[in-house]
């Protein structure tokens, strides 16, 4: 986890209006939520739901039997949520503003499946997944999605420039970067690992207006806030050429993203629940990383 609870939530608050412009938040949410294929009927909790994209398409999934609840620390991107829950016209989720990684008002065994889309690299991972452990009912999914270590290489770029302004940022990816490393947290959360998957998600060129907003406001934003305006500036000048020229250097490189989908059953040692048919024929718990 980079950043305090109150700074990632504000970082989030500054980006609510200009998240969901980025079509691949959207691919990779709706990803992970057609991997972990959610049954009719299901109670979904959505953690770190961000605007909603993973708890809309669980919601369509488990259809008017079910219930999706999303919560989030940021209550802007909780306004974006609702707004979408609002146009969908579904009646089945509920937003919630709570920390993700404690919930102690609901009663364990409260869901089916939990689901977190890009949102651990934010959350203090033991804390969450054990937290999520106790949430799920015998035999339930937890399901969440993280990027390869060292991808995408637009933030690579961006960490590596930082390096020219005193600044060491480490690849927030790389403490779940690889299938090996998630199912180690998933074991040591007390889950039966579930399969990974292991996907390149494409990025759009429009998705890349948006890198230096992301990566200022995201993970690493407290550090270069201390840059102060005027380092800030010319940072963000070199960041941006030299992005461009490796987009047109190398855009396969800059545009294609490994990204891990990992699920862990909360499993009885005698009542194995079966995977969803997608996981069945992935990648297996042990594949070497
Ligand atoms: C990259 S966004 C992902 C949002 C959404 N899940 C998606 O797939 O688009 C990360 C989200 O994690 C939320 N977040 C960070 N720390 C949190 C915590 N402790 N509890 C709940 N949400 C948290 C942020 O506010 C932000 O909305």
């Amino acid at each position: 986890m980079t950043g305090s609870r109150d700074s990632i939530a504000a970082a989030f608050d500054r980006r609510a209006t200009t998240y969901d412009r980025n079509d691949w938040h959207v691919r990779y949410a709706e990803r992970l939520v057609a991997l972990a294929a959610p049954d009719p009927g299901m109670r979904i909790l959505d953690a770190a739901t961000g605007t909603g994209l993973a708890a809309i398409a669980a919601a369509r999934a488990t259809g008017p039997t079910g219930h999706v609840l999303g919560v989030d620390i940021s209550v802007g991107m909780l306004t974006r949520a609702r707004h979408a829950v609002t146009a969908s016209g579904l009646t089945t989720v509920d937003l919630l503003e709570a920390d993700a990684t404690a919930l102690p008002h609901l009663p364990g065994g409260s869901f089916d499946l939990i689901l977190c889309s890009a949102g651990l690299l934010y959350l203090r991972v033991q804390a969450a997944l054990r937290e999520w452990h106790r949430l799920l009912k015998p035999g339930g999914l937890v399901g969440f999605s993280t990027m390869r270590e060292g991808f995408p290489a637009a933030a690579g770029l961006f960490r590596d420039l930082a390096g020219r302004y005193g600044l060491a940022l480490t690849d927030p990816a790389a403490p779940l970067g690889t299938p090996a490393r998630c199912d180690r947290e998933l074991r040591d959360a007390g889950f039966v690992p579930a399969g990974t998957v292991t996907e390149t998600i494409r990025f759009s060129r429009t998705d890349l207006t948006d890198a230096w907003r992301a990566h200022t406001q995201g993970p690493h934003h407290d550090a270069v806030a201390a840059l102060g305006p005027e380092r800030t500036e010319k940072f963000r000048a070199e960041y941006t050429g030299a992005l461009a020229r490796l987009l047109n250097s190398d855009e396969d490189r800059v545009l294609d993203s490994e990204v891990i989908y990992a699920f862990g059953r909360a499993a009885r040692p005698e009542a194995h629940a079966p995977l969803p048919a997608q996981l069945a024929e992935t990648e297996r718990p042990g594949h070497p990383a």
